[in-house]
């Protein structure tokens, strides 16, 4: 079963990506150019094999608006724009498409596209979640933080992502400091979780001083600007980021070599992926992320593929954990495997890790 999969640009730096003509045009002309550009078929996406021979092939479909448009123009225009990628996807012969980015984000996170599309649709939230959750743990693994005791953070706790993140850190730390703008929205939050959760909780507008208490810090947010301020960070913290476009800025590496950050949402896929431009055949698509890897998103719609499941799978901002596990454990046994460490732009290599447990030991000592 072949799957589609809508994208669309999180950055001015993945339209120069795509298109390389667009350097030094300014976001003003680009936003209105991508205002009338109708979607298109970006990618051709082939080579994905299961270690038991199962096959599948896919669409990138770009609905071409930029992040602040998806959130800023009238829902139905940007419906209608997924909408068009996913009858592109279909026409391809896509049984099942993923949502990418903010087209899972926009309006009710995927409830109303999938009432109206041609084919079953999925967010790709669930492996998200599974993955984010192992690559955050991995880190503090990596960082030797004391997990028992440690204070977790998680910024967009009350979104899709974030509130079933909470849910599965819980039980690995002694406290979780819940982060968004809504207060109204964190408090019944907080109450409808409290019973269940095994560690304690408290719940935070303010994200500085959130990340000033925590070990463990995961955003999973819609911000389209910078949250951490690197000064905020305890020393030899983790910060996992999920957040397309990213909210962690490439300010926290240099100014903080003890803090090891990872984008926690990344998928070794199996087989010999390959990303194929539809308008340059023979020419790679740059992810911009590392070869043969995939967003943990984009996983879970391929795994659904390899699995002939045609129906909608996770949809809505109240996400099924029951689902978060069957992913994660369909996905292992089709062969995909947490991606290596990785952000901006760069691998985390066992060397570097070494420097940064370095930096945070030597930081520790001189604050005695
Ligand atoms: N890596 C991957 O494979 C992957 C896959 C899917 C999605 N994503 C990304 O994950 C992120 C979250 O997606 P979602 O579906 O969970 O979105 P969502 O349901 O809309 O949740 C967003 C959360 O972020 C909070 N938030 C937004 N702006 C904030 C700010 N400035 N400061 C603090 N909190 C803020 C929101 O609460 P308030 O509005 O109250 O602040 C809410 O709790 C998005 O960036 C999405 O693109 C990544």
């Amino acid at each position: 079963m072949k799957f589609a999969f809508v994208i669309h640009p999180t950055s001015l730096e993945d339209v120069v990506r795509y298109e390389p003509g667009a350097v030094g045009k300014g976001r003003p002309l680009i936003e209105k150019i991508m205002e009338w550009m109708p979607a298109y078929a970006a990618v051709h996406v082939t080579g994905v094999r299961t270690p038991d021979g199962r096959e599948t092939e896919g669409w990138f479909v770009a609905a071409t608006y930029m992040p602040e448009q998806m959130l800023g123009l009238p829902r139905e225009r940007v419906y209608k724009k997924i909408l068009d990628s996913i009858a592109i996807g279909a026409d391809l012969g896509a049984e099942i498409v993923g949502l990418g980015a903010f087209t899972g984000v926009v309006g009710d996170a995927g409830i109303t596209i999938a009432e109206r599309s041609p084919i079953p649709v999925t967010t790709g939230n669930s492996l998200t979640i599974a993955a984010g959750v192992r690559s955050l743990l991995r880190g503090a693994h990596e960082m030797d933080v004391d997990l028992p005791n440690a204070t977790a953070v998680v910024i967009g706790a009350t979104g899709s992502i974030g509130s079933a993140c909470v849910e599965l850190i819980a039980p690995h730390v002694a406290h979780v400091v819940l982060v968004a703008r809504n207060l109204t929205r964190l408090r019944k939050f907080q109450e409808s979780i409290a019973d269940r959760l095994p560690c304690s909780t408290s719940i935070e507008t303010d994200v500085g001083a959130a990340v000033r208490r925590g070990q463990l810090i995961l955003t999973a947010t819609t911000s389209t600007q910078e949250l951490i301020d690197p000064a905020d960070l305890q020393i030899g913290a983790v910060v996992c980021e999920l957040s397309l476009p990213h909210d962690v800025g490439a300010r926290v590496a240099t100014e903080r070599p003890d803090v090891l950050v990872t984008e926690g949402g990344n998928m070794r896929v199996p087989g010999t992926p390959r990303f194929e431009r539809v308008r340059e055949p023979g020419r790679d698509f740059d992810t911009g992320l590392a070869p043969g890897t995939a967003l943990a998103c984009m996983s879970e719609t391929m795994v659904l593929a390899l699995e002939n499941r045609r129906e909608h799978y996770t949809l809505g901002r109240g996400i099924d954990l029951g689902k978060v596990r069957e992913i994660e454990s369909l996905a292992a046994n089709a062969g995909f495997e947490l991606a290596d460490m990785r952000a901006f732009d760069r691998p985390i290599t066992p060397e570097r890790i070494a420097a940064i447990k370095a930096a945070a030991w030597e930081r520790r000592a001189a604050a005695v």
